[in-house]
């Protein structure tokens, strides 16, 4: 006899992270590329007198300090251990294993494993072919089996291609899904749109200012903030929804310590703003001299930029590796590329004209 371990969870592979290689530049994982913000990283050294003792359940201060930012009732905020434990609470809280959820594709890689791990199969609807996502196909997807679909994820703007959506779009999407399905805005890089793509947050009421329970946005503080080992994110949404993720959270899951950065990134909003209007002027620039050397390269709204490589992808992979550049790539589909420091872009540009440059040979 041996443990019986579910028959269905053989067929998921896991989630992969960005590589890490010793002395090798890592722009595989959206990361910022520099520390927490300066006085977050104050505070967390006098935080750290606090890990004798649990962390607050509830983040009672940090959902108080959420609801204040986007003038709603704490009822309205949940704090996760990451926003990926947020999709996941989300999933357990709304599908069952007979469900399924929907997303366009490509997108975030965890969401199909999520969906899998409670047994709820995934649709998968492809992206336009100028890599945004297909919000129309994606509504017919989900129409043409509604009662079976329980979520669906859309990520603005989209990991890992980079792209946003309108405001229109959006709402006609929301629309035109049956109102028992949840969408999840899906905005873990929302801080670095900056072409006037909607602010997830005005979806959660209709256009007579009437709650929706089915909406929900999802932020982290992994990205912009600079915090992604302490592992903190949080969803805006109805506190019915809500309180259906409250009860299937794991408890303590977000630690002292992410709660007590998460608190003071809020109070540096100005060392915020710096920091995202860096990685933007970077990402034009990364942008330019990619196209500048030949290389397509989508438009992005997101601290990474997206190559659209097809078939050539694992062998770009393997030129930047030799390189000590470290992206994401993406089977036959692309390579996904973090804007980093100046230096840490520029070890990346040289190395993307000198791929351009071997191609042209
Ligand atoms: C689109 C998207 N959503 C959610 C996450 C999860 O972020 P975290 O769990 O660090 O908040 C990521 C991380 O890469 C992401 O790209």
């Amino acid at each position: 006899m041996s443990v019986r371990i579910r028959a269905d969870l053989e067929g998921i592979p896991g989630y992969v992270p960005g590589r890490t290689i010793p002395g090798a530049i890592k722009l595989a994982s959206n990361e910022s590329g520099v520390g927490p913000l300066p006085s977050v990283a104050k505070a967390l050294e006098s935080a750290g007198e606090l890990i004798n003792r649990y962390p607050d359940n509830n983040a009672t201060s940090l959902t108080g300090k959420l609801a204040a930012k986007f003038g709603v009732d704490p009822r309205n905020v949940v704090v996760g251990c990451g926003s990926v434990m947020l999709c996941q609470e989300l999933i357990q809280a709304v599908c069952t294993a007979e469900q399924r959820v929907a997303f366009g594709w490509r997108s975030f890689e965890a969401y199909p494993l999520l969906a899998r791990t409670i047994g709820a199969e995934p649709v998968m609807v492809p992206n336009t072919a100028s890599h945004a996502l297909d919000l129309r196909s994606l509504a017919e997807a989900i129409n043409a089996d509604a009662e079976s679909v329980g979520l669906v994820f859309v990520c603005t703007p989209n990991n890992p291609t980079g792209t946003t959506l309108g405001a229109d779009e959006i709402e006609e999407f929301v629309a035109a899904v049956p109102s028992h399905v949840t969408v999840v805005l899906d905005e873990a890089y929302r801080e670095f749109a900056v072409d006037g793509s909607p602010d997830g947050t005005r979806f959660l009421t209709d256009a007579h200012g009437n709650p929706r329970d089915n909406v929900v946005v999802l932020r982290t503080f992994s990205k912009a903030y600079g915090l992604a080992g302490l592992r903190v994110g949080y969803a805006i949404g109805h506190p019915r929804l809500l309180d259906a993720v409250r009860a299937v959270h794991v408890p303590f899951t977000v630690n002292s310590l992410a709660l007590a950065a998460a608190e003071a990134s809020l109070d540096a909003e100005a060392e915020l703003a710096e920091r995202v209007a860096d990685v933007v002027a970077e990402r034009g620039r990364v942008i330019d001299e990619l196209r500048a050397a030949g290389i397509e390269v989508v438009d992005s709204q997101a601290n990474f930029v997206w190559l659209p490589l097809g078939d050539d992808t694992p062998r770009f992979d393997e030129f930047m590796t030799e390189r000590k550049v470290i992206v994401r790539a993406f089977a036959a589909d692309g390579a996904r590329v973090t804007i980093s420091t100046p230096a840490d872009n520029d070890a990346f540009l040289s190395a993307a004209r000198e791929w351009a440059a071997a191609e042209r040979a």
